[in-house]
């Protein structure tokens, strides 16, 4: 028996297990964190004995007599100190990393009250967060310091939750003190577990399964195959071409198939069950990358398709080869850029029983509770099924595509159990998809004044196994290669080819962090060529109000990629001056997903029973702070005050659809629905009537952002209602080599609470500068990724720059009071304004993505 103390109070254990495991499986203490399991993330970080240690390294048997405190284990005092300070701070997004880092805080203020940044970084250096880029929680460590020193919490601001307002977001306090519940933190009464088996080839035909073994093994309660699903075997966000399970003579796409499913009373029993499931497999050659894909009698990936290719755009304004030939500077190049992993810190995981209604009820992590509820009933073969959001620990477009949802929702439909379906780290890092590796050749003609005559392309992207987002992808890479200037010939061929590889569908940036890559190098080339500046082309190029895009569009008043620009020019300026290396790039990027497709915002807003107004719309809140949004959007269109909004987490049975959490749409698109809903609210409640009047009414709001489709024939068609835009810069230190500073400048439209636009700036600026340095995400010969979430490369907090966020705030758009979100928009210009400042270092220009020969390189 093992004997310690946990907050205080003795506990004992016979069992030799991690203290992770024993703390939220034997104490169900949620706020510690499971976000690997590999003692890498930190998201685990607890004190012991006042030391910081990662519970899932440590074992119950070396514990004995020790001290372990969680954030449970807070006193008044500093739960309130903490919840304050990374509130004012703006530190809290997913939430899944900040218990880890509340600890980390904790451990370094008890020691040292009035800590350097330096020492901060230090203490924060062995935790991961992939939302924030760690700015604003060293700024929380900072100010919780100063107060813990002054002993008193400032009085709370005059925060009015208007639009514009620095407000604390809405889910401060349940991620600090971590009892917000993911959908692992959930422990019920009767739950059992699932997982699945994978394939053990990436291709090949599955001639044989036996479950006899693994069906007969004590506390297994069921093992499923492709032949128990009652509906359809394939699915798929857009295509459906995702199978649940391949069937027996059906043919592997990747590792990450599954093909038999296990439910058991516990993990461990899943686990040795998969091992006694016997499957025969004829193996076939896989297709490992794009040449492969292309090369003529190529083997297919899928059985059903005649070509590899999953997707081909072609866009084409004007006559990009004549204006190139009459071009007086003509550059071409070839560019690359590598799979990149979302690293979400939580893991993805779902929790499936039936409802008193006899339906499906899934809990879920994922960016459109919808699209689970779609998948799933398609899968069941039944719409009786229901979705409700649990806290979303990051998604960055890697929970679009259904992982363990489906998986959940078909063991509790089949065995009519509770179930909990998780992946493990490796599972995860395998199975949902990344960013697409791509492969580009551009040309760019120019005029003696470095005027952009004309661009042409020919791209192609790695999709892996299944389609998943593969196509808008490639789409939104080719639309938005041009740039955000003001040019007219333009012509870029796309495919987007299907291979053995893992899956790969949205991330950040949904394809133009790529093609941005290929533009902006190629216009900082062209910049040297005719001898401006790089600043000074892009400011003579640049998209202005009124102007009209390569695609034709005419852009409004918010149109504001000048703005990014003059902020940015007196620092530029004096870098160059100083003889700095600096580098900087532009991007546009559109909000909401346009092109003529239908792309609807819905909100309800219903005054319950204790007279508060509840805001219901089915968009997820995937650490972006879209709850927060929409109650400064209800604050701003009606006569409420912040105490008098509820928002409620997005569900399928009560919560209208408002589309994915994609394409920087929600803020916009939702945030209208949420405004129309208020003007109903508002004429029936007058200036008369209390809430207390109104209880059991509901106010409906709907938008619809009517674009043109993608050839339209019109003279200047709307691809998109609205794009951000931005301009970010990257100061070199010139000893070191090491990035000192980005300097980042984003037009949002009208800011719905700058605090929280700061914070997407900094955590997109930072996830690109490991895009564009370090990351990885190497795959074998078995088409297997290679590497662990702490060896793919992310930032850590003690290596970041100086980051500047600046928000410029430029209304003029007509819908959602002006605002335009900026969710991806922070991660594109990042990659290109950094490899030009390692030109300007050592001379060398780099075309392919993570560049080489900087301090940052990981040497193999
Ligand atoms: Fe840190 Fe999301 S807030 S990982």
């Amino acid at each position: 028996m093992y004997s310690f103390f946990v907050n205080g109070c003795q506990v004992s254990t016979s069992k030799k297990q991690s203290l992770l495991r024993f703390l939220r499986d034997e104490m169900h203490l949620t706020s510690v964190k499971d976000g690997c399991s590999q003692g890498a993330c930190g998201a685990c970080t607890v004190l012991i004995d006042g030391e910081t240690c990662k519970a899932c390294v440590l074992q119950t048997d070396r514990l004995e007599g020790r001290s372990i405190i969680t954030v449970d284990g807070l006193s008044k005092w500093e739960s309130e100190v903490y919840t304050y300070a990374y509130g004012e701070a703006g530190a809290v997004q997913c939430g899944f990393c900040i218990p880890g880092m509340i600890m980390c805080t904790k451990g370094l203020l008890d020691r040292n009250p009035d800590p350097t940044e330096e020492e901060i970084k230090y203490a924060l250096r062995n935790n991961y967060c992939r939302c924030t880029g760690y700015v604003k929680i060293i700024a929380a460590v900072k100010l919780a310091a100063k107060i813990m020193r002054a002993g008193k919490i400032p009085a709370a601001g005059a925060d009015d939750w208007l639009l514009g307002s620095r407000v604390h977001r809405l889910d401060v306090e349940e991620k600090v003190l971590g009892y917000g519940k993911y959908p692992d933190d959930y422990y019920l009464d009767g739950m059992c577990y699932g997982t699945a088996l994978r394939s053990k080839y990436p291709r090949a035909r599955v001639l044989s399964i036996d479950t006899t073994a693994a069906k007969a093994l004590p506390g297994v309660i069921d093992v499923f195959t492709a032949a128990d699903i009652p509906g359809e075997n394939k699915i798929g966000h857009l295509k459906h071409d995702q199978y649940t399970m391949i069937p027996v003579g059906g043919l592997t796409h990747y590792l990450g198939d599954a093909i038999a499913l296990v439910a058991a009373e516990d993990m461990e029993t899943a686990e040795k069950a998969k091992k006694l499931i016997k499957v025969e497999y004829e193996v076939l050659p896989a297709v490992h990358n794009i040449q492969e894909a292309a090369a003529e009698g190529a083997p297919l990936v899928f059985d059903e398709e005649t070509t590899n290719v999953q997707a081909y755009k072609h866009v084409s304004r004007g006559n990009a080869d004549e204006a190139i030939s009459k071009a007086a500077h003509v550059i071409s190049h070839h560019f690359e850029t590598p799979w990149t992993e979302h690293a979400f810190l939580e893991p993805e995981c779902a929790v499936a029983y039936i409802d008193d209604d006899g339906d499906v009820m899934i809990i879920s992590t994922d960016q459109s509770a919808y699209c689970t509820f779609h998948e799933s009933s398609l899968m069941l073969g039944t719409d009786k099924v229901k979705c409700q959001n649990a806290l979303v620990g990051g998604g960055f477009g890697g929970k679009e595509d259904m992982t363990v949802q489906h998986l959940a929702a078909l063991i509790t439909y089949l065995t009519r159990r509770l179930v909990k379906v998780r992946l493990t780290r490796a599972e995860s890092l395998l199975i949902h998809p990344k960013r697409h590796h791509f492969e580009m050749d551009f040309t760019m003609g120019c005029d003696e004044e470095g005027h952009i005559m004309g661009v042409k392309a020919k791209v192609a992207s790695d999709t892996g196994a299944f389609a998943s987002l593969g196509g808008p992808v490639l789409e939104r890479a080719c639309t938005h290669a041009a740039g955000p200037y003001a040019y007219e010939n333009f012509e870029i061929e796309g495919r987007a080819y299907y291979t053995n590889n893992p899956p790969a569908g949205a991330f950040r940036g949904f394809g133009v962090t790529q093609t941005c890559f290929a533009t902006e190098t190629l216009l900082n080339m062209m910049a040297d060529e005719i001898g401006i500046t790089p600043w000074e082309i892009r400011y003579r190029n640049a998209i202005r109000p009124g102007g009209v895009l390569p695609n034709g569009q005419i852009v409004d008043e918010s149109t504001g990629l000048v703005e990014t620009l003059e902020v940015v020019k007196e620092e530029y300026e004096a870098a160059l001056a100083a003889g700095k290396p600096v580098g900087i790039a532009c991007a546009m990027k559109n909000a909401g997903v346009g092109v003529g497709i239908p792309d609807w915002g819905r909100v309800k807003l219903i005054v319950e029973e204790d007279a508060k107004l509840h805001i219901y719309s089915g968009a997820s809140c995937i650490g972006q702070g879209l709850g927060t949004v929409l109650v400064q959007m209800t604050v701003t269109n009606t006569d409420l005050k912040r105490d008098d909004i509820v928002y409620e987490r997005s569900n399928t049975w009560i919560a209208p659809d408002s589309g994915t959490t994609s394409g920087s749409r929600q803020t916009m698109i939702t945030g209208e629905a949420c405004r129309r809903a208020c003007e109903k609210l508002m004429e029936a409640k007058g200036s008369d009537k209390s809430l207390k009047d109104l209880i059991g009414q509901e106010f409906y709001g709907d938008y619809l952002a009517k674009t043109d489709p993608l050839g339209a024939d019109v003279p200047n068609p709307v691809s998109h209602v609205a794009y951000g835009y931005a301009t970010q810069v990257c100061i070199l230190n010139e000893k070191t080599g090491k990035i000192d500073r980005m300097i980042a400048a984003h037009d949002v439209g009208k800011a719905v609470n700058p605090l929280s636009c700061e914070g997407q700036i900094e955590g997109g600026v930072v996830m690109s500068i490991g895009y564009a340095v370090r990351e990885k995400y190497p795959i074998d010969e078995n088409c297997k990724p290679i590497e662990k979430y702490g060896s793919i490369g992310l930032f850590r907090a003690h290596e970041i720059p100086k980051i500047d966020a600046i928000v410029i705030d430029k209304p003029g758009l007509n819908v959602a009071c002006g605002a335009i979100g900026i969710g991806e928009i922070t991660s594109i210009p990042t990659a290109p304004a950094i490899t030009d400042a390692y030109y300007r270092y050592d001379g060398s220009r780099r075309y392919v993505l993570p560049i080489d020969n900087t301090p940052y390189e990981r040497k193999e």
